[in-house]
C-alpha cells in the first residue's frame, strides 16, 4: 500500500462542508483528518462535537481525530460513538499514557500517539509496542498554515529505528506542513501516512494536490 493521505478539516471552508467533505469522498484522498483543539494543551481552539457529527454523516472514508486537549480520557466514548477509527492523544497530555491508550484500543478503535515537535523520539520507547500509530508533529499543534520543521526526517529516522528493533508495525503519521515538496523526502524518511490541511484545501485544484501528494 502507497503512503496514506489524510486531508485536515481544520482548513476546509465550514461554509460549504458538505461540499468539502463529498470532495474528499471522490479524491484520491484515503482519511478524513480531524484536529481537535482546546484552547488550553494548545493556544486555539477547532470544532467540537455537532461539526464531527455533520462530517461523519457525509464521509465515506475512515476518520482520524487528532486530540489536542488536557484530559483526553473523558471523551474517548464520543469519538467512538461518533465512528471514529483512528484516534490519536498527545504524549504530553496524559499523564497514564499507556492506560489511555489501552483505553482506546478497548474501544475498538486504533490508538496513535502524538509527539510536539520538541519531544524526542526516544519519549515513544515504552510505549511503541502498544501504540497503532504515531503522529510526529512537523509544526507546533495549534494552527493550520505554518511551515514545516526540517528536523523532523531526523525525528523520523529514529522513529523508525525504535519501530524496527520491536518488529512492530505501527504507523508513522506525519503532521504539519506537509506538501508536494517535502512529501517525497518525508516518505523516504519513513512516514507512513501524511496529513495536509493547508496544501489541499489552499489549492487552486485540491483533487490534483491530493494526487500529486499521493504520487499518483
Ligand atoms: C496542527 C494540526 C494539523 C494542521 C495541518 O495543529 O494538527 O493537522 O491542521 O495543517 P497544515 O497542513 O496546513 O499544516
Ligand atoms: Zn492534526
Amino acid at each position: 500500500m502507497g503512503v496514506i493521505i489524510a486531508p485536515s478539516m481544520l482548513s476546509a471552508n465550514f461554509g460549504k462542508l458538505d461540499e468539502q467533505v463529498e470532495m474528499i469522498n471522490n479524491s484520491s484522498a484515503d482519511w478524513f483528518h480531524l484536529d481537535i483543539m482546546d484552547g488550553v494543551f494548545v493556544p486555539n481552539i477547532s470544532y467540537g462535537f455537532p461539526v464531527i457529527k455533520a462530517i461523519a454523516k457525509k464521509a465515506k472514508k475512515p476518520m482520524d481525530a487528532h486530540l489536542m486537549i488536557v484530559d483526553p480520557d473523558r471523551y474517548f466514548d464520543n469519538f467512538k460513538d461518533l465512528g471514529v477509527e483512528y484516534l490519536s492523544v498527545h504524549y504530553e497530555a496524559c499523564i497514564h499514557l499507556h492506560r489511555s491508550i489501552q483505553r482506546i484500543k478497548s474501544l475498538g478503535m486504533k490508538a496513535g500517539v502524538a509527539l510536539n515537535p520538541h519531544t524526542p523520539a526516544h519519549m515513544l520507547y515504552e510505549i511503541l509496542p502498544q501504540a497503532d500509530f504515531v503522529v510526529i508533529m512537523s509544526v507546533n499543534p495549534g494552527f493550520g498554515g505554518q511551515s514545516f520543521i526540517e528536523n523532523t526526517y531526523r525525528k523520523l529516522k529514529k522513529v523508525k529505528e525504535i519501530i524496527r528493533e520491536y518488529s512492530s508495525d505501527s504507523l508513522i503519521e506525519v503532521d504539519g506542513g506537509v506538501n508536494d515538496s517535502n512529501a517525497p523526502l518525508l516518505i523516504e524518511s519513513g512516514a507512513d501516512i501524511l496529513v495536509t490541511g493547508n496544501s489541499v484545501f489552499g489549492a487552486a485544484d485540491p483533487l490534483k494536490a491530493i494526487n500529486n501528494l499521493k504520487g499518483i
